[in-house]
């Protein structure tokens, strides 16, 4: 293993964590978008499930708003990173809104592949999170093909019309692991069960659940960064309990540790959701270090690159 044994106590960071290439693009696109055209700037829904993003750019004119109908005719109105149906666009365009996608583009696959297996009629069963933002968008791409599948307790209700045109899509933020077993009971019941072209679990999702399985082995406690609503920051908690952390909790602020948690711990480690700013983890390693938590070891698993082109509307013109 990369990590030494422990001397007293100390912190192991994971290596990816926080914001992945499709969170930094839509929390510019709304900076941008801001710095463009003035506030106020309407989003829909939040546009990366994080509180501190919200606030922040609450604070700077952004308007978060549940549905477009309650933007003003007209007006400016940002799409989040979790994706729309195309219900959405239209609501939007019946509205004469001016629209700004910051859909993550590996979202957008997963709506693409949906579209192309509905057209050659392939059942899609459609593994996510019941009322997660993203699989309303996805399973909107095509209602009368999709059937969602809420994890591996969900597949015994699932029927399909013929077993020999059946699919499995997923959201992008799930757990690999139950994901894998929700798979493998779908399978068992559809041996003609079709993959997916390619993951949709993201690179950012895989990456950081990758980190959390090298450290946790060796916490005591490990502490995830990301608000209650973060479906990849919730799978980090779990992924670290079953990678054999004694304790893991989720907390948008620093101030949110319970010292009591810190009773009898050598090793904390700590990691952060893709929708996490790195300004909450600097909070969480200033306030571990007062509590004699000074020592940070660096668990690295990956190294990311990826870079998401900003939406077209936002990209600096060319002139003639
Ligand atoms: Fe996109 Fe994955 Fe981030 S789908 S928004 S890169 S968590």
């Amino acid at each position: 293993s990369a990590v030494s044994k422990p001397q007293g106590k100390r912190v192991l960071l994971a290596e990816p964590r926080g914001y992945c290439a499709g969170v930094d693009r839509a929390v510019e696109t709304v900076e941008r978008a801001l710095e463009k055209h003035g506030a106020p700037v309407y989003v829909r829904k939040e546009i990366v499930h994080n509180r501190h993003v919200v606030e922040t750019l609450s604070e700077r004119g952004a308007v978060f708003v549940e549905e477009v109908d309650e933007v003003p005719e007209g007006a400016l109105v940002v799409f989040s990173a979790h994706g729309v149906s195309p219900a959405v666009h239209e609501a939007a365009g019946t509205r004469e809104l001016r629209t700004i996608d910051a859909t993550c583009p590996l979202v957008t696959k997963v709506h693409q592949e949906a579209k192309r297996f509905a057209r050659d009629d392939f059942d899609i069963l459609l593994i996510g999170h019941e009322g997660h933002e993203e699989v309303e968008g996805t399973a909107g791409e095509a209602p009368s093909h999709v059937q969602l599948v809420d994890g591996p307790d969900s597949v015994d209700k699932v029927e399909v019309r013929d077993e020999s045109r059946v699919v499995w899509l997923s959201q992008t933020t799930l757990s690999v692991d139950e994901t894998m077993e929700t798979v493998e009971r779908l399978r068992k019941r559809f041996p003609g069960l079709q993959d997916p072209p390619s993951d949709d679990i993201c690179y950012a999702t895989q990456n950081r659940q990758v980190a959390v399985k090298a450290m946790a082995p060796e916490c005591d406690l490990v502490i995830v960064v990301g608000s209650r609503n973060s479906s990849n920051s919730l799978r980090l908690v779990e992924v670290a309990l079953d990678a054999g952390a004694r304790t893991s909790y989720l907390v948008d602020y620093a101030k949110e540790i319970n010292p009591a948690w810190l009773e009898g711990v050598e090793t904390v480690g700590v990691t952060s959701g893709a929708s996490v700013p790195e300004i909450l983890v600097d909070g969480v390693l200033q306030f571990l270090s007062g509590e004699g938590f000074g020592t940070v070891q660096t668990v690295t698993t990956a190294n990311e690159t990826l870079v998401f082109a900003l939406p077209r509307e936002l990209r600096p013109s060319r002139r003639p």
